[in-house]
């Protein structure tokens, strides 16, 4: 056995579209049987993890996915204290496995406090993994724009669900560079509170919305909400624009990619992973690569720093640069920019730089695997 050893927790987004990647046999019953059945079932073992190595030190993780067999919206909907007993259970399997460390997938570090009361009732150190997702958004979104030519400076950027844990600190990040900032939730307060932050980061000019529609007007979308239906449908964008959707369930709609060919979409948050990994399950990331907050939870067990990175609501920049470094020296990297389950490829860049300055010559921009290099 490895020393260096992890979990990390995942559950259904798609009920039946995850369930069955487990149990083929259930693709054929109705979601709501599905779900009901879900309420009395314990954690679920779902697979090793092997073949994680860092290049930095060599050394090699032995790793367990488990699942907590709540939906997303079972979560949000159920009483709170039946969903964390659920997610300690599974929290528990992990330490029964051998994990040092936790790392909490989708809505179970949503729920709740962001992980904190997990984190008490564990043996274990727990992490949520938002703040290698906030670096990794940065590094995607400034990637996209630079390939793109679009100017931060001069754009217009758009933060949807932005008084969030991952939109205000991704909001913060920006605001030193966007020439305006359009801050989207649902609460005025609470976005008040995120357009303090950003101008004291140093946004000249910020603005707050509770209407999606005002995404319309930004060139630059980073969207972190938890939505359990998508938020931003193809009226919502502005042409050429380039949007970073990091929320699972996804927020931008499927019939985006249909109806405008003249936007770039990035499915934020894909990572490649060092080594050789095998996940020895099919969690819809591509061979290689894993969702960022799973890949925070491997780059702390690489460095040895078996501790609750990321709890709570709350995230701080320099949280955000200091698992940066990290999982850049073991070698996790930008997984390239991914459009709905594809690699975006040279024309797509091309038509969204056409779209976001129309009238402006673009060169066609090539992206291949040896564009994704992160700049660390
Ligand atoms: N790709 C990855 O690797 C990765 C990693 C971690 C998390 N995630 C995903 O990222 C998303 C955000 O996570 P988080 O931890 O930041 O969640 P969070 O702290 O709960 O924040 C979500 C925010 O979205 C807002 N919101 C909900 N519905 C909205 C709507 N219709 N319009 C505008 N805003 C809306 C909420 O506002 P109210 O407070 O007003 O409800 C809340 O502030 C989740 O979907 C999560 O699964 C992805």
């Amino acid at each position: 056995m490895s020393e260096d050893r992890f979990a990390f927790i995942i559950h259904p987004i798609d009920v039946r579209r995850d369930v069955s990647r487990k149990y083929p046999a259930l693709r054929h019953l109705p979601t709501w049987l599905i779900e009901l059945l879900s309420i009395f079932c314990p954690p679920l073992y779902i697979s090793k993890i092997s073949g994680v190595r860092s290049n930095a030190n060599g050394r090699e993780l032995e790793g367990w996915f488990v699942a907590c067999p709540l939906s997303a919206r079972l979560m949000l909907s159920l009483p709170p204290e039946f969903v964390f007993r659920k997610i300690i259970q599974s929290g528990r399997l992990a330490e029964r496995l051998g994990a040092r460390i936790l790392g909490l997938g989708a809505f179970t570090s949503v729920v709740g406090d962001g992980g904190i009361s997990i984190a008490r009732a564990l043996s274990i150190p727990v992490t949520t993994g938002n703040s290698y997702t906030v670096a990794i958004t940065m590094h995607a979104v400034r990637h996209a724009a630079r390939h793109l030519k679009v100017d931060l400076h001069e754009a217009t950027v758009a933060v949807v669900g932005a008084s969030g844990s991952i939109g205000s600190v991704c909001a913060s990040l920006l605001a030193p560079d966007a020439k305006r900032l359009i801050l989207v939730g649902r609460n005025e307060h609470a976005l008040q509170r995120v357009a303090e932050l950003s101008r004291q980061a140093g946004a000249a000019d910020v603005q707050t919305n509770t209407e999606v529609a005002s995404v319309r007007q930004a060139q630059i979308v980073i969207s972190a909400t938890n939505a359990l239906q998508a938020v931003l449908r193809s009226e919502d964008l502005h042409p050429g624009a380039i949007i970073c959707d990091v929320a699972r369930p996804c927020d931008v709609a499927r019939q985006v990619s249909e109806d405008r060919p003249d936007v770039v979409f990035i499915e934020g948050g894909v990572v490649e992973v060092p080594g050789d990994v095998d996940f020895g399950f099919d969690f819809g990331a591509p061979p290689g690569m894993a969702y960022a907050c799973m890949a925070e939870t491997m780059a702390l067990a690489l460095e040895g720093r078996y501790e609750s990175f990321t709890l709570g609501k709350r995230l701080e920049p320099a949280q955000v640069a200091a698992i940066d470094k990290i999982a850049a020296r073991h070698g996790f990297k930008l997984g390239g920019l991914r459009n709905l389950q594809q690699t975006v490829s040279g024309s797509e860049f091309a038509a969204g730089a056409a779209g976001a300055s129309p009238g402006r010559q673009h060169e066609k921009v090539a992206v291949g695997a040896a564009d994704y290099i992160l700049e660390s």
